[in-house]
């Protein structure tokens, strides 16, 4: 069988800027197929002929129409897994969470935002950390653990806390399969307890944020790869806004605010490292 042949370049041009309006996401010369691919299986999906059917409708489209979340959408890209890296696992459970509990103990607040939350994984990892780690000491507190993402997609299937086999089997240890979820059919389903820890919300990061209580920790990971250098000091600009002045900040293991933030240090914690504003990076307590 050979390959389809890329999208032409007229199409690929209009996807790029739509793409890249909709979301901050560059695509690269040389993306022409991962492109084709992608729309194909929309239009499929859509119920259209070919692609070219899916880019003539774009074309006609207006500003608000609603194809063109749709071909924003399946040009993101959802990968993501449990305890993913595991190191800022480590990092969070042995030094950052136990500072920011002891930081917040007069309040008895700790809020969490994962941006960019894909499928759930991230997120629920967080919410078993906590209810592995710190249910005694978190007990009584108004903790919240908020998850957003630009596509209602992955937001509906992170809601449902429905994995498959595959899914439970990257990274999640057996010990917590056994313990936080019951097997329906092919899939996984995560105990309501966990579940509703999270509340998932629709944010675009290239579009104005909603109100947010400022998070304690923001995780930011494996999203800043797709935007260009402009995009990235505004988004960690948005962040510094949001976040509280002694918060922690983690990005993907290929990112860093490095020549893009310089408000932001750079902290390693074991073999993980985060972000801290650079007046609140005192070194983390030994413990
Ligand atoms: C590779 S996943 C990362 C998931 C998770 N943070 C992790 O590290 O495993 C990237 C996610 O970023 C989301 N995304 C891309 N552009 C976005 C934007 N402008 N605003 C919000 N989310 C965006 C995608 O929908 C996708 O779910």
């Amino acid at each position: 069988m050979t390959a389809a042949p890329p999208i032409p370049t007229p199409d690929f041009d209009l996807i790029r800027s739509v793409v890249r309006a909709g979301s901050g996401i560059v695509l690269e010369d040389g993306k022409g197929y991962l492109v084709q691919a992608r729309l194909d299986a929309l239009a499929r999906r859509l119920g259209l002929g070919a692609t070219a059917e899916l880019v003539a409708e774009l074309r006609r489209a207006g500003p608000r129409d609603q194809l063109r979340g749709q071909v924003v959408e399946a040009m993101t890209t959802n990968e993501t897994s449990f305890f993913r890296d595991i190191h800022p696992f480590d990092a969070l459970r042995t030094v950052v969470l136990p500072d920011l509990i002891a930081r917040r103990a007069k309040e008895k607040a700790l809020r969490i935002w994962c941006g960019a939350a894909s499928t759930g994984q991230e997120p629920y990892t967080l919410a078993l950390v906590l209810k592995e780690h710190f249910a005694t000491q978190l007990a009584g507190w108004d903790v919240r653990l908020t998850a957003t993402d630009l596509s209602a997609e992955v937001l509906d299937r992170a809601r449902a806390g429905r994995f498959t086999q595959l899914e439970v089997n990257r990274g999640l240890p057996v010990g917590l399969l056994v313990k936080y979820f019951t097997r329906d059919g092919s899939e996984w389903v995560l105990a309501d307890a966990v579940r509703r820890t999270v509340e998932y919300r629709p944010l675009n990061l290239v579009e104005a944020w909603p109100a947010m209580p400022p998070p304690d920790l923001v995780m930011m990971r494996n999203v800043l790869i797709y935007f260009d250098l402009p995009t990235k000091q505004k988004i960690l600009a948005g962040v510094r806004r949001v976040m509280r002045p002694d918060g922690y900040l983690f990005l993907g293991g290929s990112e860093t605010t490095m020549n893009i933030d310089p408000q932001f240090a750079r902290q390693e914690v074991g073999r993980s490292v985060c972000y801290r504003q650079a007046a609140a990076a005192t070194p983390p307590p030994k413990r």
